[in-house]
């Protein structure tokens, strides 16, 4: 291995960095065209009418679209669900007269600029029957219930096991508290658009920001009932998503129908107000009760979450799950219920659910041990999980322990005062706060392709994204050291629905999954050179198998005498090839998934710094020690870590939208009053990674960590604001006011 396991820089920098990448809405032809969404102002009620006349008189416009004049061609085929959708019936815009939320499009003007298409649509006035509508979870949550059809790839809460409200009720020590989490919106840096290139005789190119070019692609021809051959899906490069672009949205179907009926190309992009009208992170609450006896065993673990969905989709994640096999546990009873609100369905966004019903459990781990006045640390030490309690099955792999052990050390976590209040450094009192994270470590079924080119080189191309995780860099190590060759020998295709099938990006599983999609159609592609070497005329190869040689540098070599030896590109020609390519496909093992879990771990260990008197909050200092299998590429996976560290910070002490009640709209929808930390806001975060072997899990040992880093952040930070100032916030984000 030369390349795996080694920091490498990301193949991909350059062009992003100096603009050669372009994103889906740079795309251009020469006849292009620009819609621009109308917005519905009311959350739930009837369009009465939509007045154009103003907008299409606008020199420039080519036409507005509603409810009453849209083509007949669209949604062909009722509630096309995409890839990645909840149960329920998908929105469809501008199928009819009703709203189903806030920010709804009731109108899509096109004209022949964008700036006209703006001023165009601000001459729309549209007429409604509000009918009255309600945004509040905390009163809709009086009308909670178990979802009926559960959502794919989400499992619903395990059943109970032991008698929870026994064992709570003579339990010495208990802890029973409710923590929730504010809304929280999605905010790539590139903002959602499709451009859809008109290529005549009713064939579309389309770049979507999307996270799965597959996902865009048969959501489109189901929809609009074309051929598949008739559409492509391009999405190379995508400016941040995580779960924003796990589902095509809106604006993929205004710009496909707008540029079908207008037979030209036709450009659909939204403003940073109305993604906020996409989804979000859904407001959560959280019912926590934990029982454990003097010495600090656990007896009871109760957790009900209740979050919020629309009404037309039961919108589903794990939240509950992580407190049934975070630590051992014989008495456990877990809920999960949704409420509907008259507002969008919400979106998956990193680690969808981890971090909410993480937060309530590590919080409430945390009161417990101040209770049981036990290190908190010690605590989780002392309740350490060998096994996962929710199945009985044990765990692929699980360092956690290590992982506890290095961070502390790191952190310096011995040193640490138990007493709230009691470290401080001039102005300023000092919390040293800690937590677990956990998530799924998967491996998805994927296609990859692997061609030897005349000149030598690779390409390797399967159809999943980059969402600025890494992907393109992985897969190039990967595949250069699967053929010896120079990452820069090496071509990585990916972000197009020509491609290989590949689930969406997300998960954490692409690493796991396209990464062995890669790697095995390589290995497949060695077997073949191979074969054709060896069967050449006075092959020097004649006689090997695949463990007497190597392939580096082009070329197969015999181990015992490397001066005998087939070039790739001798070994293509003699199996009469000009080039090679070969297709294969990769999935997790059945057996595997029948009786292991598999899950990636993380100690969390955060330093805030709280001044009273100025009401400043800082958090200055976290490490984070994960136990994520194999890790491919420190340099980019640190990155990832601190990415979710610094949105973990976010969701901690920042990031909440605001609805007003009575006008049922998110207020906020603009980054001066939506807050993510800026660079000001982040101090030094330490990342370690835990050696950690799994076999299980994927044939590369990877478990993927796009999403660790977020879990078990924010509860670190809320523990640690509790050891500062004595204060117990069980309510995210932790503005200054709540704790002053
Ligand atoms: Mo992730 S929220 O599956 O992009």
């Amino acid at each position: 291995m030369t390349y795996i396991g080694t920091p490498r820089s990301r193949v991909d920098g350059r062009a992003k960095v100096t603009g050669a990448a372009r994103y889906a809405g740079e795309f251009t032809a020469p006849d292009l065209a620009h819609g621009y969404i109308v917005s519905s102002a009311v959350a739930k009620g009837r369009v009465l009418s939509v007045e154009t006349e103003a907008a299409r008189a606008l020199p420039g416009v080519l036409e507005v679209f509603t409810h009453e004049n849209r083509p007949g061609t669209a949604w062909l085929s009722g509630n096309y669900q995409d890839e990645v959708a909840p149960p329920g019936a998908p929105f469809r815009p501008l199928y009819d007269s009703q709203i189903q939320f806030s920010g709804q499009p009731v109108a899509l003007v096109v004209a022949e600029d964008f700036d006209t298409a703006r001023d165009a649509a601000s001459l729309i006035r549209v007429t409604y029957e509000a009918y009255p509508h309600q945004t509040d979870l905390h009163v809709q949550r009086a009308k909670a219930y178990v979802p009926s059809k559960k959502r794919d790839g989400i499992d619903p809460p395990p059943p109970p096991r032991g008698d929870a409200d026994a064992a709570l009720a003579a339990a010495p020590v208990s802890v029973r508290q409710e923590y929730s989490i504010a809304p929280e919106h999605h905010n790539p840096m590139e903002p959602h658009a499709s451009t859809v290139i008109w290529e005549g005789e009713g064939k579309i190119t389309v770049h979507d920001k999307i996270q799965g070019a597959q996902n865009s692609h048969n959501y489109i021809t189901n929809v609009f009932g074309l051929a598949k051959e008739n559409v492509r899906v391009l999405s190379p490069y995508v400016g941040g998503a995580f779960g924003s672009g796990l589902r095509p949205h809106h604006q993929l179907a205004l710009a496909v129908m707008a540029s079908l009926a207008l037979k030209r190309s036709v450009r659909v992009s939204l403003t940073r107000d109305q993604m906020f009208a996409l989804g979000y992170r859904p407001m959560t609450i959280n019912t926590m009760a934990l029982g454990a006896d003097a010495d600090g065993g656990l007896r009871a673990v109760q957790h009900e979450a209740v979050a919020s969905t629309s009404t037309y989709e039961d919108y589903q994640e794990a939240v509950v799950n992580w407190s049934g096999l975070a630590y051992r546990c014989d008495n456990v009873k877990l809920g999960y219920k949704l409420a509907q609100l008259d507002a969008v369905t919400p979106l998956d966004m990193r680690a969808p659910g981890a971090p909410l019903g993480m937060f309530a459990l590590e919080s409430a781990m945390d009161e417990l041990s101040y209770k049981l006045k036990m290190d908190p640390l010690e605590l989780r030490l002392r309740n350490y999980a060998e096994i996962d309690g929710n199945t009985g099955h044990p765990f692929t792999s699980k360092e956690l322990r290590a992982a506890y052990r290095q961070g502390a050390e790191r952190f310096g976590w011995s040193r640490r005062n138990p007493e709230p209040r009691s470290m401080k450094e001039g102005r300023e009192l000092i919390g040293w706060g800690m937590a677990t994270g956990i998530w799924e470590a998967q491996m998805q079924q994927t296609s990859a392709r692997a061609t030897l080119m005349p000149d030598g080189t690779l390409e390797v191309a399967t159809a999943t994204a980059d969402i600025g995780t890494g992907t393109y860099t992985i897969l190039a190590q990967i595949a250069a050291d699967a053929m010896g060759l120079a990452m820069e020998q090496v071509m990585v295709r990916i972000g197009d629905s020509s491609l290989p099938t590949s689930p969406v990006e997300g998960g954490s599983w692409t690493a796991a999954s396209a990464g062995s999609a890669v790697q095995a159609v390589c290995y497949k592609l060695r077997d073949e050179l191979l074969n054709h070497a060896r069967s050449m005329p006075d092959s020097p190869l004649a006689n090997a198998s695949l463990q007497h040689v190597t392939f580096t540098e082009g070329r197969i070599a015999l181990r015992s005498d490397p001066a005998r030896f087939v070039t790739y590109s001798d070994a293509m020609r003699a199996g009469g090839h000009r080039m090679l390519s070969l297709e294969q496909t990769t999935s997790p093992d059945p057996n595997v998934q029948k009786t292991y879990s598999s899950y990636t771990h993380a100690a969390v260990f955060v330093e805030v710094r709280v001044d009273e008197e100025l009401g400043v909050m800082r958090v200055t200092r976290v490490v984070d020690a994960v136990a994520a299998g194999k890790i491919l590429n420190p340099k980019t996976a640190r990155s990832q870590i601190i990415g979710g560290v610094v949105w973990g910070i976010g969701m901690a002490l920042e990031e909440e939208t605001f609805t007003d009640h009575a006008l049922g709209r998110f207020m906020n929808h603009n980054l001066a009053e939506y807050h993510v930390p800026v660079n000001a806001d982040i101090h030094e975060i330490d990342v370690i990674f835990v050696e950690e072997e799994d076999d299980k899990t994927s044939p590369l040992g990877v478990k993927g960590l796009g999403e660790i880093g977020i879990v078990g952040t924010a509860a670190a930070i809320a523990n640690a604001v509790f050891h500062a100032t004595g204060k117990r916030i069980r309510d995210l984000p932790i503005t200054i006011d709540k704790v002053i």
